[in-house]
């Protein structure tokens, strides 16, 4: 999604403004430009494609000065040219926009009629041509603002720059993410922290509604009806470094390695390895008494929400609903009074989940948000935050975030059983154990990397790919086929592994790579009559097993993975890897861009 810089009173402006926004490249985009005041005029440098584009033409038509905005565009309203490309510009003003303004028409039309001309498609330039209007009937840039924000409707973040200003940077938010940095005699903004971090660590996130005034001074804070507010600054731990892919070639990559590290961190945050319990943060909620719970996510989120309705059923025997938050809020779902709605998110900040966490307050819900990102809107508008601690996830194909959301979900699925008494004593020991295992045996699964690297060569040159799986497997088959079409390209589709009959089994031929999740669990017999049916119509099996699976079916197989043996609850965690890995092999062979694939954005802003 699109991302958004912004500096004031730093010499090195054009620098920091290419740098935050490699920072951010990892958000997916088409196009980028920068535009800086110079001598109190604006200039700009805008270029498809690539930040290297844009580089290049700066080395050739360079900018100096110390106050602009840059941004990343990920196109929605206007193909990915240059001419759409932000920032957009009059004489008067540049600005920067993430989101979408949705009565862009209405005021295009009025402003038309005034003698506005407009160059571009974008819902973008309304807002540049209207600030132009306000700044021409005489009103200051602040005024001018302030009249914008009243007019615009939908979910945005703009960073604002005025000609004749060489000390105004403004910054405002309505749904997507902005942050502001403070520096020493300079100001910064982006549209996450990641992107400050080389510059500064004390930073404002504004809230929605909020905008600010930046001067190389410091900033003003307003709210939504021009009253001014206090910022909070807060310290981040993020520092430069930490967006470094280390010595791995890919940032998923890099990601897909750090799963036992970061699933042992966030599990030590639920696990006490002491008293070999879970603990939540305290809840305002009383499991014994809820009556449903409801989750809600989007994309590789909602797969982890679809592997925890197992769980949660199971352990807690709790009725559980599941759903994708882009039909949740549109379906008029019916919620029962005192209910939990958990929403699960990577960034905190998708613009479906968010809309859904509101809906869902709205009909009386008890909120908890599990999110990688403690600052993000979702983890402040929760009742309870349950944070993962995945560390910055860059790859736009979410890895780490997957599994540790899993490992949270898992003990979220623990604590209610206990709560409840659905979960006996022993039953919870044996969880706990299984749980504790899973950085040990997280890092074993990576030692398939070579073989899945081989097996890669025979899958990156199908059509189609399917995944099928049982019970929690069938999520991680729908993962498993997500993970490959996002970075590869191939079709890929995941099923639940008794629904092949009704349809899927008609694509099996022996062109079809046929991936089949099947841990040793008490549905490993019928996973594998699947299986024989698909090895019967010619299908090519990749069987991602145990040791036991394998020996009892291996022969089926073109392919076998054995997996360490495990207890099957968390058998769903230790899964999720190596259809990570396959993913990423299958990508680097067919010389896709793995960590910004073709379209895809990282944390998806819009409707
Ligand atoms: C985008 C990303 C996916 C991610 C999904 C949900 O589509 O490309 O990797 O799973 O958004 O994002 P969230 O931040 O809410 O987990």
């Amino acid at each position: 999604m699109c991302g958004i810089v912004g500096v004031v009173g730093d010499a090195r402006a054009a620098e920091v403004l290419t740098e935050g926004l490699k920072r951010l490249e990892y958000r997916g985009y088409d196009s980028a430009g920068i535009a800086m005041v110079v001598d109190g005029h604006i200039d700009r440098r805008r270029a498809e494609g690539k930040l290297a584009n844009l580089e290049a033409l700066l080395r050739t038509s360079p900018l100096a000065g110390s106050l602009g905005v840059g941004h990343t565009r990920w196109a929605t309203h206007g193909a990915p040219t240059e001419r759409n490309a932000h920032p957009h510009a009059t004489n008067r003003v540049a600005l920067v926009h993430n989101g979408i303004i949705e009565n862009y028409r209405e005021i295009r039309a009025e402003l038309t009629k005034l003698g506005y001309e407009f160059a571009t498609e974008t819902d973008t330039e309304a807002a540049v041509q209207l600030l132009t209007r306000y700044l021409d009937d005489g009103m200051s840039p602040e005024e001018a603002t302030a009249a914008l924000l009243g007019r615009l409707e939908g979910a945005f973040a703009l960073g604002i720059v005025f000609t004749g200003r060489d000390d105004l940077l403004i910054a405002a938010r309505r749904g997507s993410p902005l942050v502001v940095g403070w520096g020493d005699g300079a100001m910064y903004l982006g549209s996450d922290a990641l992107a400050l971090a080389p510059f500064t660590d004390r930073v404002t996130y504004l809230q929605d509604g909020e905008w600010a005034c930046l001067t190389p001074g410091g900033a003003t804070f307003l709210n939504g009806h021009g009253e001014r507010i206090e910022p909070q600054i807060k310290r981040t731990s993020l520092t430069g470094p930490q967006a470094g892919k280390g010595d791995f070639r890919h940032f998923m990559l890099k990601e897909i390695y750090e799963q036992p590290t970061v699933i042992g961190e966030t599990l030590n945050t639920y696990f006490n390895p002491v008293t070999r319990s879970v603990q939540l943060p305290e809840c305002p909620f009383d499991f014994a008494v809820l009556p449903r719970i409801t989750i809600v996510a989007c994309g590789t989120s909602y797969f982890a929400a679809t592997v925890a309705r197992y769980w949660i059923e199971s352990v807690a025997a709790i009725p559980v609903e599941v759903d994708i938050a882009s039909e949740f809020c549109y379906r008029n779902v019916v919620l029962p009074p005192g209910g939990l709605a958990v929403f699960v998110s990577q960034s905190g900040e998708t613009h479906d989940t968010l809309a859904a966490l509101r809906y869902a307050r709205k009909h009386g819900q008890f909120i908890a948000a599990i999110v990688n990102a403690p600052e993000s809107a979702m983890a402040r508008e929760a009742d309870v935050v349950l944070p993962t601690h995945a560390g910055p996830e860059l790859s736009v194909a979410s890895t780490k975030a997957f599994t540790c959301q899993l490992v949270v979900l898992a003990c979220f699925a623990i604590a209610a059983g206990v709560a409840r008494g659905t979960l006996g004593h022993d039953a919870e020991a044996r969880l706990c154990r299984a749980i504790a295992e899973v950085p040990a045996r997280a890092a074993e699964v990576l030692n398939h990397d070579e073989r899945l690297r081989q097996l890669a060569r025979e899958i990156c040159e199908a059509r189609d790919v399917l995944f099928i799986g049982r019970g929690t497997s069938s999520a991680i088959a729908m993962e498993g086929a997500l993970k490959l079409k996002e970075i590869s390209y191939i079709h890929a589709e995941g099923f639940p592994a008794g629904e092949l009959k009704h349809g899927p089994i008609a694509l099996i031929d022996d062109s079809v790579p046929v991936i089949v999740i099947a841990p040793s669990d008490k549905l490993f017999r019928k996973t594998a009559s699947n299986m024989a049916e698909v090895v019967t119509r010619g299908g090519k099996v990749t069987l991602i097993s145990d040791a036991a699976g394998i020996e009892s079916q291996g022969g089926a197989a073109a392919h076998c993975i054995a997996l360490p043996t495990v207890d099957p609850f968390v058998s769903p965690i230790l899964y999720a890897i190596p259809v990570q890995l396959l993913a990423y092999h299958v990508a680097v062979h067919n010389g896709t861009d793995v960590d910004q694939p073709r379209n895809l954005a990282k944390t998806v802003t819009v409707e």
